[in-house]
């Protein structure tokens, strides 16, 4: 059989004119690429930056980079079945989690799915994880204290309802015990809180639930764990739903605590899923957005104006330096961005000096406004006498002969010292803080020995719980002093009761 020519073109003619050109390009797409928790789909020409999108596993992806030929994906889980031709598909949303009240007392992984084993969380609303901060506007400046029961911190760098205040330190310097701390002192307080563990080990995350459970906070209490196994997106994104989960808290006109332990591991993890992406690195190969990646998180807390319900979120992001270099690219970058800074530091921590936060360089921007009457009058100079003590103390090894006035200001330095410790998860009512400094600043500490402060504190606050409890409640009910000539009658009456170890 011939076939002519014609006959040919005519065929191939027919066909064009009939192919129907609607094909569908958007909603479906094809991995053409997948590695170490990446994959790259073409064909999804419509995807928003941060859509979620769906393989045909189940498995969720999140849309990162929208180049002009593929679309990059990190995927949100296991993707080891995951295969170069699968389909991925649309979903429309960008990615949010879940909300609400329901969520309290729970253990669940950045995606807002339980993690603890105590079946689904039957939860209503959804928030999108990223969304723009309060307006200018919508706020006001903060003047409420956030009481976290360490006498260190509420003395000296004292926490308002609605700031950010930076913890950094070396590991192993106690930090997450502040956080921990701080949220036990919530117990009675109108104030929720949202602990968010990045990149930590399961076995730790399960005993810090446990220590909220045991002291009854658990209940007011979210745990956001993306634990060092995860994949490294789920790392990156656990910041981002704490936030979203304590922002429903506040614009109903709650109080809530977001804690984020720690923001070094969540960089890290932002990093490696970066330079996946191809994505150019710089400085110590972070990305260039790396401010903007803690910036946009930050600024989401806030103090809401009373139009707005008055609400509030205070974070409190956590960064771990290197050998206490705090002039290092992350943690530079947060200390600009924050209201402020503790800074915990190692030599202080194994010389016993526990909280190890040193005063020198630990600064509250906007905390000193919020910091309760009472503590401000008693703790008004004590950072800086406590820093230039430290300055005096390195003199004075020297062994020089020291005046009066000098081995005084040493004298009462080591009793400050003293005071200021506090032990593993014993948070101190703010009353019972105001007393005691009361006690060091008016110099009634300063013949009592000073291996006996700590005992002698002890003993202190017991004995006013039991004889002048109506002093107490005069400082927490109107957040002022007491007459002096009341609490100075207290201490003495306590001190005749207190006999020094020989
Ligand atoms: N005030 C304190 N009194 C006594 N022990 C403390 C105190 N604070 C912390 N510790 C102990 O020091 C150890 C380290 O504390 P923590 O885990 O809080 O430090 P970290 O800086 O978070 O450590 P990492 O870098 O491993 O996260 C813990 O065993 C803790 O019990
Ligand atoms: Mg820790």
């Amino acid at each position: 059989m011939s076939i002519k020519a014609e006959e040919i073109s005519s065929l191939i003619k027919q066909q064009i004119e009939n192919f129907d050109a609607d094909i569908e390009v958007s909603d479906v797409g094809t991995v053409i690429e997948i590695g170490d928790g990446i994959a790259r789909a073409h064909g999804l020409d419509n995807a928003m930056a941060g859509e979620l999108l769906e393989f045909s596993n189940g498995v969720m992806g999140m849309a990162q980079n929208l180049e002009e030929s593929n679309v990059g994906i990190v995927i949100l889980g296991p993707y080891a079945d995951i295969k170069e031709g699968d389909e991925v598909r649309r979903t429309g949303r960008v990615m949010q989690v879940p909300v609400g009240e329901e969520l309290l007392g729970r253990v669940v992984n950045p995606l807002g799915q339980p993690v603890d084993g105590k079946g689904p969380v039957e939860t209503t609303k959804n928030r999108p994880i990223e969304s723009p901060a309060p307006s200018i506007m919508d706020r006001q400046s903060v003047e409420e204290p956030l009481q976290t029961g360490i006498k260190a911190i509420d003395a000296l760098v004292p926490i308002g309802r609605g700031q950010r205040e930076l913890i950094i330190g070396d590991r192993q310097t106690g930090k997450t015990t502040i956080a921990v701390d701080t949220i036990l002192n919530q117990k009675d307080e109108d104030m929720l809180c949202i602990y968010v563990a990045i990149g930590q080990k399961d076995s730790t995350v399960r005993s810090t639930v446990e220590t909220f459970r045991r002291h009854g906070v658990l209940d007011k209490t979210i745990v956001v764990s993306a634990g060092a196994s995860e994949p490294a997106p789920l790392l990156y994104l656990a910041p981002y739903a704490g936030v979203s989960m304590g922002e429903d808290f506040m614009y109903n006109g709650k109080h809530v605590v977001v804690v984020y332990d720690d923001l070094t591991k969540q960089a890290a993890a932002y990093r490696e899923l970066s330079l996946l992406l191809r994505r150019p690195p710089g400085r110590e190969a972070f990305p260039g957005d790396v401010f903007y990646l803690h910036s946009r998180l930050l600024e989401r807390a806030a103090k809401l104006s009373d139009d707005k319900g008055g609400g509030s979120l205070t974070a409190l992001p956590f960064v771990e330096t290197q050998a206490g270099d705090i002039g290092a690219y992350i943690p530079t970058n947060v200390i600009s961005i924050t209201d402020g800074q503790i800074f915990l530091q190692s030599d202080l921590f194994f010389s016993g000096v526990r909280p190890a936060i040193n005063a020198g360089l630990s600064v509250s921007r906007v905390g000193g406004s919020a910091q309760l009457k009472a503590m401000k009058k008693v703790a008004g100079t004590l950072r800086l006498d406590l820093a230039s003590f430290r300055e005096l103390e390195a003199f004075a090894q020297f062994g020089s002969d020291l005046d009066k006035s000098t081995k005084a200001k040493l004298d009462r330095g080591a009793r400050t010292v003293e005071v200021l410790k506090q032990g593993l998860h014993k948070p101190l009512a703010v009353e019972k803080q105001v007393m005691i400094i009361y006690a060091l600043t008016k110099g009634f500490l300063d013949d009592i020995p000073v291996e006996d402060v700590t005992r002698f504190e002890e003993q202190f606050h017991t004995w006013l719980d039991e004889n002048r409890s109506e002093l107490l409640s005069v400082i927490r009910e109107t957040g002022k002093l007491a007459e002096q000539d009341d609490m100075s009658e207290a201490v003495e009456a306590f001190k005749k009761t207190f006999s020094p170890s020989e």
